[in-house]
């Protein structure tokens, strides 16, 4: 695996891949960025994988320092999984003139988390965008983990005739349930089981919550007691009415965001 620290260097080792496929990261590497990486592999001639903590995409100073930094785990990792380039920007790279202000994204990325992290999905979408303007790949490999942003993420590319294709994976959960993550690493073995627990009654629940808008605020209730003191939203979506071309048929997805402590968790099942 080659690792790759400066843009000038990127430039000059990929030009010319002819069928590069993209995972782009936070790092804190676990079972799901894996399943995104064994994807491309099997359906690339190579595969670049990025690590960058993209600092503008938090809101709060305290996620951005808390956020798990494990680089030479990741690193060997990542090599075990032969994955053929890691690339490593430093902030400057990415924003020689600082982050852009000028990213419109669909008024989707208002709901949900967008309208928890105000900005959030904007970044998102100006690093990633910043990404895929250097190193061009084929194909880019996003997690339903993040549904949200894989939808805004199509609807961007969508609306400027991006031509990368986006493969959408499924997400990949621990035993106990829970989607894997890399802020679970901040969780404790209780907070764990908590997570666990909510991960099981939204499941068990969830052709009622589709059913019964009503039912949705009883399960807000059981969460509550279960421990968790701030759920941020709760939500039955029709996740193909979401980003362009829209599908016809309906599949729905419970979203939820909720904080155990000061760990944010989100999912959608
Ligand atoms: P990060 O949280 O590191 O996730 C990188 C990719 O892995 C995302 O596409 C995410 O949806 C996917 N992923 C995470 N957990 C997953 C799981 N349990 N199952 C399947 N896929 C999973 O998402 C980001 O980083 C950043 O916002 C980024 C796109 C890199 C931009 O900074």
């Amino acid at each position: 695996m080659k690792i790759i620290l400066s843009k000038k260097s990127l430039i000059k080792i990929i030009q010319g891949e002819k069928n590069l496929g993209f995972v782009p990261t936070m790092g804190a590497i676990h079972k799901g960025h894996l399943s995104l990486i064994k994807k491309s592999i099997k359906s690339s001639n190579k595969t670049i994988v990025s690590i960058f903590i993209n600092k503008p995409q938090f809101n709060k100073k305290v996620d951005y320092q808390r956020y798990p930094r494990i680089l030479k785990k990741d690193v060997s990792l990542l090599k075990k999984n032969k994955v053929d380039y890691l690339y490593l920007p430093t902030f400057n790279q990415i924003y020689p003139k600082g982050p852009s202000k000028k990213i419109k994204i669909t008024s989707f990325g208002k709901k949900l988390c967008g309208k928890f992290r105000p900005g959030h999905f904007e970044s998102v979408v100006d690093v990633v965008n910043r990404f895929i303007n250097v190193i061009k790949p084929n194909k880019i490999f996003f997690g339903e983990k993040d549904m949200q942003q894989l939808k805004i993420i199509e609807d961007f590319f969508y609306q400027n005739g991006i031509k990368i294709k986006i493969i959408g994976c499924k997400t990949v959960r621990e035993k106990n349930g829970i989607a894997c993550s890399s802020r679970n690493i901040l969780l404790s073995k209780k907070e764990k089981l908590i997570a666990s627990k909510i991960y099981k009654l939204i499941h068990k629940n969830k052709k009622n919550l589709i059913s019964n808008k009503k039912y949705l605020l009883t399960i807000k209730k059981k969460i509550l007691k279960n421990g968790i003191n701030k759920i941020d939203y709760l939500k039955t979506i029709n996740i193909n009415k979401l980003s362009r071309p829209y599908k016809k048929n309906n599949k729905y997805k419970i979203f939820i965001a909720y904080y155990i402590g000061s760990t944010r968790l989100i999912d959608n099942i």
